[in-house]
């Protein structure tokens, strides 16, 4: 767990946070197993129905001490790139249990993907025929778009006018050419946006693709996607996991009981299994004031910022941030901003924080999805390293932290 201890001291699986910047330096992401564990035991007990598969979308989070967490506890993998299959592979995911969702696949692509073993995600028509000229016959699901889609931010939405996957109107043609080029179309799938609160959207995909899995015979599997929500602020709307389980495991039985065919139900997240398990640790490197007027406000300059975590001057997303250690201190009005140089490097605009001074550590909070993964060298300046903290509070070192050296090697 990621909780304060006694002393105010922000502790992530028993291990505090102060002694892990300590040890590893900063900036540096820090996750805990258990959180992760216990975030995939909450969903996966939320259905009754089987068949049931939870793919885990790596592109969140893609090292790959974090993709055999998930491994050991029997997921499969989401995977949006062909990188992402092979390194899904080479942290034991079978290949039969990978999913290749990509967008403006190339032929490359599509056979580094299919030497590997794992089964292709058709986003489009031109795809489909490229993939018939390819491989002749084969096995593939379809990426429908159903029309509509939801997410935390207009670019987080995948439904609806958007550039991903099959469009409705073109499904009987798609159909038509797979049927007449021997390719079995054994799933369907739709992947709405990242970030969705109302359970009520994902019964109302899955129940839309069923209705199309009902003509077509050769339909194994249905997936619903990913971007369960969840809430980087307190007081933000949730996903009801219990209600999400329970009405999508409802809406397969009522299938199975029409129909007589048991299909397989997949679901693809990604941020819910790992946001709220990781941390980025920051230090405060310079602290100016802003004038505002008759109230004050400061800047508080950290070691790390947009190369790290894009999150914030990407979609205006907000991430809590904590001191590492509570001071008796009074509050204060901040923007928390980081080390590169643009205007739009701001970790936490306005926020109220206790009156850190120079050299304490800070806590990033919820980022253990889509920050490391998100992450660049902008400015030159090295990726953070990242610890994993096992159960049982054994920290280990799951990526070191880049060097200059790293950073040029492949410019000369
Ligand atoms: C095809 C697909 N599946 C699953 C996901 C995971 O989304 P999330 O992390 O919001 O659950 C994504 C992310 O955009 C995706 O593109």
């Amino acid at each position: 767990m990621i909780t304060k201890n006694e002393r105010g001291e922000l502790v992530i699986g028993g291990v505090s946070a102060e002694e892990l910047a300590e040890e590893f330096g900063t900036p540096l992401y820090v996750y805990d197993e258990e959180t992760m564990e216990l975030k995939f035991h909450e969903l996966w007990g939320s259905f009754s129905y089987v068949p049931l598969k939870i793919l885990y979308a790596a592109k969140a989070n893609s090292n790959i001490h974090i993709l055999k967490i998930f491994r050991s506890l029997g997921a499969g993998l989401d995977a949006v790139s062909p990188h992402e299959v092979l390194l899904g592979r080479m942290a034991s995911f079978p290949p039969e249990s990978i999913l290749f969702t990509g967008s403006s696949v190339s032929n490359e692509d599509m056979r580094i993907v299919a030497e590997a073993g794992a089964m292709i995600n058709i986003d489009s028509f031109s795809q489909l025929r490229r993939f018939s000229s390819l491989f002749g016959r084969g096995k593939v699901s379809i990426r429908l778009n159903l029309g509509y889609g939801e997410g935390y931010h207009s670019y987080l939405v995948t439904g609806g006018r958007t550039k991903f996957g099959v469009r409705l109107e073109e499904l009987k043609d798609v159909l038509e050419f797979s049927r007449e080029n021997g390719i079995d179309v054994v799933g369907l799938h739709s992947h709405m946006g990242s970030g969705i609160s109302d359970h009520v959207l994902f019964v109302k995909a899955l129940n839309d693709l069923l209705a199309i899995a009902e003509h077509i015979d050769s339909v194994e599997f249905v997936d619903v996607g990913g971007g369960l929500g969840i809430s980087y602020r307190k007081d933000d709307p949730s996903l009801d996991v219990k209600s999400f389980g329970k009405e999508l495991s409802l809406t397969m039985e009522r299938f199975m009981e029409k129909t007589g065919r048991r299909l397989e139900l997949r679901v693809e997240p990604g941020r819910f299994l790992t946001a709220e398990a990781g941390i980025l640790l920051v230090r405060v490197t310079d602290i100016k004031e802003a004038s505002r007027g008759s109230e004050k406000e400061y800047f508080i300059g950290v070691d790390s910022g947009m190369g790290h975590l894009i999150r914030p001057a990407l979609y205006g997303a907000y991430h809590e941030v904590v001191p590492a250690k509570i001071h008796d201190r009074e509050e204060i009005t901040a923007h928390v901003v980081g080390n590169y140089c643009e205007s739009g490097d701001i970790i936490a605009k306005r926020v109220r924080i206790p009156a850190v001074k120079e050299g304490e550590i800070l806590a990033i909070m919820n980022t253990g999805a889509y920050g490391y993964s998100m992450s660049s060298n902008y400015n030159l300046r090295p990726r953070p390293a990242e610890v994993l903290v096992r159960k049982g509070g054994r920290a280990e070192l799951i990526r070191k932290r880049e060097s200059f050296e790293d950073m040029i090697r492949t410019m000369l």
